[in-house]
């Protein structure tokens, strides 16, 4: 292609281009602002969160543990974890209960330090078992051996239901929650697994001495809907309508703010783990922007979709949301909607 062709081809280019930009439309939730800030020279955002101290408001939600694949992964987690200074929460613990075959997957304390945030993490269905029992001590085991800050409990009865053989709750989540309040001496964090939390739910837990919140909203990951694709042709195909329920991190905090503000700032839990449905840094920016107490954004499958293969794929992955929230501060404003 001569010169004079390149050049006509360009400027052609310009002009399709020119027509495709005009169809975007800006994103309403951020007043644009390039008069105040020069380009951003480093990343870190410094919060204390957990009582210990982050480089960035960022939380690796719960994520796996037990199966082949899960220890590099894992591994990948705590690594991005060490070297961006993130708060991490590992996958379900349960493998670990019956056996320590799988401990490796989940030792993960060496990798992060001890300086960063790192919790455990049991299901609800499990919590009650082991508190009916009376052995509250393997939770207190369980996170020793893991050198874990705490205990996170996930609250996933549509989970349950929906998977073939899964766990039936005798008590209400709330009744078993409060128990291991009661008897524990390490902090404690709820979430849900992709479907959130409604009003009710979300101020009945911000009234309780928990560490944090973690909404594990819905928008994203949705275990209902996964469930519901494990049992192509099975019984449970008659009960879709069940993944299409639950709150987003937006609605949430929507709920968390007024609640916030309905008791005058007088709640017992007083963090936030924004989660569920978030893959990139400027909804993490905007939701972080909308909460009324101290808060870190928490993504899973957004970490996971880069922490299968090398270290240094999720490792750019995580350096470009840092880079992103950089610039994200010194050129947006965030509206309320
Ligand atoms: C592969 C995978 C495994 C998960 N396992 C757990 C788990 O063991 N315990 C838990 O509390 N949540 C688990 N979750 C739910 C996540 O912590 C999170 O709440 C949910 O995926 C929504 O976040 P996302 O939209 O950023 O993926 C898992 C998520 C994924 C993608």
């Amino acid at each position: 292609m001569s010169k004079q062709e390149s050049l006509e081809t360009r400027k052609k280019d310009h002009i399709d281009l020119a027509f495709h930009s005009r169809t975007l439309e800006a994103d309403p939730r951020f007043y644009y602002e390039p008069l105040f800030s020069g380009h951003p020279s480093q990343t870190d955002w410094p919060l204390v969160f957990l009582n210990k101290q982050l480089r960035a408001p960022l939380w690796v939600s719960s994520m796996t543990g037990g199966t082949a694949e899960a220890a590099n992964i894992n591994k990948n987690l705590a690594r991005a974890c060490a070297e961006f200074g993130m708060g991490m929460g590992l996958g379900s613990c349960r493998p670990l209960l019956d056996s320590s075959q799988a401990f490796e997957d989940f030792n993960l304390r060496p990798i992060l330090g001890q300086e960063l945030p790192f919790y455990a993490n049991l299901g609800i269905a499990q919590l009650e078992e082991l508190m009916d029992r009376g052995a509250f001590a393997t939770i207190r085991d369980l996170i020793q051996s893991l050198q874990a800050d705490g205990l996170i409990i996930h609250v996933n009865p549509l989970q349950e239901w929906m998977q073939a053989g899964g766990d039936a709750f005798t008590r209400s989540p709330l009744e078993t929650i409060k128990q291991v309040l009661h008897a524990a001496d390490f902090p404690i964090i709820v979430k849900e697994v992709g479907q959130g939390i409604g009003p009710a739910g979300v101020e009945a837990l911000l009234q309780l001495p928990l560490a944090a919140l973690d909404f594990g909203a819905f928008g994203g990951t949705n275990f209902a809907l996964l469930e519901y694709l494990r049992q192509q042709g099975k019984e449970k195909n008659l009960h879709e309508s069940f993944t299409k329920v639950g709150h987003s991190a937006a609605e949430m905090l929507g709920f968390a703010d007024e609640i916030y503000h309905r008791h005058k700032g007088q709640l017992a839990c007083h963090q936030l783990i924004i989660s569920g449905g978030i893959s990139d840094y400027l909804s993490g920016f905007w939701l972080l922007s909308q909460a009324p107490m101290p808060a870190v954004y928490g993504m899973a499958s957004g970490f996971l979709a880069h922490a299968r293969g090398e270290y240094t794929e999720l490792q750019k992955f995580v350096k470009a949301q840092l880079e992103g929230l950089a610039m994200a501060r010194a050129v947006l404003r965030p509206r309320a909607l």
